[in-house]
């Protein structure tokens, strides 16, 4: 057994019709297909319609299964009400909505204008906030039960963190909203979970947090006590779990998959994994003689 193959029965989501936004590319296209895999009729959107369709295409002679692709940019409310109407008239009632879309890129806060903050505010957060309340809204209407959206944040939702500060704060309203709706909207039987996951590679994070002139020095794999960056199955497979029905109970919560890396920022004596061990005999010495 391994930690790249398919965790779940491969019925887990027979039946179920989810929405990736962002499904297009990276991670977004990784769950669609897992989710393909284990039965979902799923419909991925994004801005580009030209790479929905090629990714579609590619997912569904892969899998077998039925992926529909939507043009949408999620900061326009028409747009992501067109895209849910677009779902529904073809794939059936959506049970599952993933807010994978996003912006981000690395810079110091002061050198970005009002605009490029809030480009990434309206992205993450501000898109998050319209396929939400379109599809919540419409399952309170029609009185669909058994549905669950589930936001894909990041560690520094919770410890913030310099250099991409608006992604830091959207993503932080994203977390503030899974759990403010998980207790809200749970009478409507809809369940909101996130997952944060750390560093796992894709073209998009990578040409805008990683580029070339910094990618050695600020190596990821450097600052993860596991020793690696993740592999997509391994996000995959725990994000069909929380969307199944075998997810059912899990409300409200954020799960980080990060091998460690959060928690090694946050130990203060974390880095002392660099200390030899000639280097301990002598502290230990030291320490001791103090006694
Ligand atoms: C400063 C910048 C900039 C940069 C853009 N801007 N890049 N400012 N430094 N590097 C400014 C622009 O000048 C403009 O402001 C404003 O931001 C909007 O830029 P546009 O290019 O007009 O916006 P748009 O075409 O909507 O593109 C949005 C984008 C782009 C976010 C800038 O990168 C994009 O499309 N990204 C989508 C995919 C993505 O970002 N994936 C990575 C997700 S990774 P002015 O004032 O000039 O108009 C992720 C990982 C998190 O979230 C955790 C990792 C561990
Ligand atoms: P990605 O491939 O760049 O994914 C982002 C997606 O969002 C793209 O498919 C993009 O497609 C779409 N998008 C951007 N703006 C949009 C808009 N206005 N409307 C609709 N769609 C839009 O990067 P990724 O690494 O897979 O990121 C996926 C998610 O994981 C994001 O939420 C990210 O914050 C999160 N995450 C990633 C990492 C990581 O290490 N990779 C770590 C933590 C969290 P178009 O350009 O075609 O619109």
């Amino acid at each position: 057994m391994k930690h790249t193959e398919q965790m779940m029965r491969p019925d887990a989501l027979k039946n179920k019709v989810i929405v990736v936004t962002g499904g297009g590319s990276g991670l977004g296209k990784s769950m669609a297909k897992n989710f393909l895999d284990l039965g979902a009729k799923v419909a991925i959107s994004s801005r580009n319609l030209e790479k929905l369709t090629a990714t579609a295409t590619e997912l569904e002679s892969e899998t077998g299964g039925q992926c529909l692709a939507v043009a949408c940019d999620v900061r326009n409310i028409e747009e992501v009400e067109a895209m849910h109407k677009q779902v529904c008239d073809t794939l059936g009632p959506v049970d599952v909505l993933v807010n994978n879309a996003a912006g981000n890129f690395i810079a110091p806060t002061e050198r970005l204008s009002s605009n490029a903050f809030d480009t990434i505010l309206d992205i993450v957060l501000k898109g998050t906030k319209n396929c939400t309340l379109t599809f919540g809204k419409h399952w309170i209407k029609t009185k669909q039960k058994n549905t669950n959206v589930l936001n894909i944040v990041t560690t520094y939702a919770f410890t913030g963190s310099g250099y991409v500060v608006p992604s830091a704060c959207a993503k932080a309203g994203v977390l503030a909203m899974t759990r403010s709706l998980a207790v809200e909207w749970a009478k409507y039987g809809m369940r909101f979970n996130a997952v944060a996951p750390g560093p796992f590679p894709t073209k998009g994070a990578w040409d805008r947090l990683l580029p070339a002139p910094i990618k050695k020095k600020f190596d990821p794999k450097k600052r993860i006590p596991v020793g690696r960056v993740g592999e997509h199955q391994e996000l995959a497979n725990l994000t069909a779990y929380m969307v199944s029905d075998f997810g059912s109970y899990l409300n409200g919560e954020v799960i980080t998959l990060d091998g460690g890396e959060w928690m090694k920022g946050a130990g203060q004596f974390n880095n002392l994994e660099q200390v030899s061990k000639t280097m301990w005999d002598i502290l230990e010495l030291a320490i001791r003689k103090k006694k």
